[in-house]
């Protein structure tokens, strides 16, 4: 197979969406269909027995979570499909945005009956900046929900995002019957689910002006339905690929990931309309995945999969050329060329070692305490940087310092690799000295990821202090002269730090503090992230 089939071939994308709305539900029937599992549950099960069989992180272990996003991989009509995993619930983290920058296109869940929900937006907001493709699921169609059009209107007001339903649920709320397709104008009615879902559902396609359709659904639905249809065509968004693939219009598709209702047609009209791997830009311009020469960028860090050998993870997203295993690559940050050994990939839950791979794959490599998240690795014969990662809002923060003040160099040395990781924030608080380092994160699991790696990397016990600020705002005033603490008026009202690169940032407990800042001090600049000079 040429470079160029295997690009076309493959779909890297990330579910989206707030815990409980059925991502892992849906990323498992994707599988189902995709044939890399046979029977729906597995991975379920896997969830909770994860105490017994993850070899990952003590943590993981102990709580029964994923700590850092994994990815599966699997074939399906022809396709390669590489499905990055965002964690949700507590394991919130950076590394659920930055699973953002390593895809091409997103699937974004809403809870029929809850809509648009809070981490939902958030995610979304990383996928519009990045203005890739999202494709929207509204899930638990088996029971009663919002209705359809309210929740069109709710994607258009609360996201601010144009919907283009591919199909309409037909029947009504709580006892849908199947959908209509629009692209291809045919109605699909399920068959009961007789398996609970474990096995593919069975269905019967229909031309929609069949005389059998209404004897199926009857005159009520019937006439529902074209009332609905018709005001979608007069009211409604046109089809439009262009503005699919800039990211401002979303196909919306309607389904249970329970009952498997409308998941394979989602599965295939998804793979049909998301776009290959991309091209990115770079300090040389645009980067073709087509370029024979390799070049990948790391996403993530994983450290202690395998506690015996308190190894480290760096997972590779790969933008043009072809992987080998055993390749030499120029390692932008440390100017250095690197043998990249013992690549692995993921099948569904299961890592392999593997011999080659392609733009959009996915590789975790060994890192021996080289890689930084967001690092470019390049063929020697062609060197060049792509372009830095965004910074995410820290929302939490935390004192730290360490128990045992003989221990301080070991900690500083802990603290400074996990910030170059990405793993954490750093900040220094004016004044406080260097004891103690504040600490800003995503969300608290990383703290508790700080505190163990700490210990069992670095043998240093913390202490922690939880702080009661949310809010991170970079400053400056529209002069340009530098905010100190002496020239912002109310700088008591929240804590004052500096970042590491000793840029002012005012931490803060809620936006109504934020408000009396802003009011306050006329000329101030502020940034949810840092400003870029
Ligand atoms: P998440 O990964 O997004 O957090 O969600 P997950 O798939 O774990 O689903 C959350 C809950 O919603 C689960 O119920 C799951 O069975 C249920 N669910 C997912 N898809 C559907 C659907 O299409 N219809 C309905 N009715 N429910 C759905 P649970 O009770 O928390 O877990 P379990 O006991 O079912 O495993």
């Amino acid at each position: 197979m040429t470079l160029t089939e295997e690009i076309t071939k493959r779909r890297t994308f990330a579910i989206i969406s707030h815990p409980d709305a059925g991502k892992t539900t849906l990323t498992e029937k994707l599988l189902l269909y995709g044939g890399a599992i046979h029977l729906a549950g597995s991975i379920k099960s896997r969830k909770t027995q994860r105490h017994a069989v993850s070899d990952w992180m003590e943590i993981e272990k102990q709580r029964g979570i994923s700590v850092t996003s994994s990815v599966l991989q699997f074939d399906y009509a022809g396709c390669r499909i590489n499905i990055l995993d965002t964690p949700g619930h507590q394991d919130f983290s950076e590394d659920t945005y930055r699973t953002l920058m390593a895809v091409d296109s997103a699937v974004m869940i809403l809870d029929a009956a809850k809509g648009v929900e809070a981490q939902t937006k958030k995610l979304f907001k990383v996928c519009r900046e990045r203005r890739i493709p999202i494709f929207t699921f509204i899930n638990k169609l088996d029971r009663y929900g919002k209705i359809p059009l309210d929740l069109m209107d709710e994607l258009e007001n609360v996201l601010g995002i144009r919907a283009y339903p591919m199909n309409w649920p037909v029947g009504v709320d709580g006892k849908y019957l199947g959908v209509f397709d629009r692209q291809k104008n045919l109605i699909e009615l399920f068959a009961d689910d007789t398996t609970h879902g474990q096995k593919e559902r069975a269905s019967e396609i229909f031309s929609p002006d069949s005389a059998q359709v209404i004897d199926r659904i009857g005159q009520e639905n019937f006439d529902a339905l074209q009332d609905d249809l018709m005001l979608l065509d007069e009211a409604g968004e046109s089809f439009d690929k262009a503005k699919i693939d800039a990211g401002d219009l979303t196909p919306t598709f309607f389904g249970s990931a329970m009952t498997n209702f409308g998941v394979k047609n989602f599965l295939e009209e998804y793979l049909r309309l998301a776009p290959p791997p991309a091209p990115r830009l770079s300090s040389d311009g645009v980067i073709e995945p087509e370029d024979e020469k390799f070049s990948a960028f790391v996403f993530k860090i994983q450290a202690n999969m395998n506690p015996a050998h308190r190894d480290r993870l760096a997972f590779i997203r790969i933008c043009s050329g072809k992987f080998e295993r055993n390749m030499t690559v120029w390692h932008a940050p440390s100017d250095k060329l690197i043998k990249l050994s013992q690549p692995q990939q993921f099948l569904a839950q299961d890592r392999q070692i593997i011999d080659e791979a392609f733009p959009g794959d996915i590789v975790g490599l060994f890192d021996p305490g080289i890689f930084g998240i967001g690092d470019t690795l390049t063929d020697a014969a062609h060197k060049f940087k792509f372009e830095d990662f965004p910074t995410f809002p820290p929302e939490k923060f935390a004192r730290v310092q360490a128990k045992d003040t003989m221990k301080r160099k070991q900690f500083a040395k802990g603290i400074d690799q996990l910030t170059q990781e990405g793993a954490i924030q750093l900040f220094n608080q004016v004044g406080a000295g260097t004891e103690s380092y504040v600490v800003g994160t995503v969300g608290t699991l990383q703290f508790e990821v700080l505190q163990y790696r700490l210990k069992s990397e670095y043998g240093v016990d913390v202490l922690l202090t939880m702080l009661p600020f949310e809010v991170a705002r970079w400053l400056k005033f529209n002069d340009g002269t530098k905010v100190t603490p002496a020239s912002l008026r109310g700088a008591d009202r929240g804590m004052f730090v500096l970042d590491r690169a000793d840029n002012p940032v005012l931490l803060l407990e809620n936006e109504w503090a934020l408000g009396w800042i802003s009011d306050n001090n006329p000329r101030l600049e502020m940034n949810a992230t840092p400003f870029d000079n």
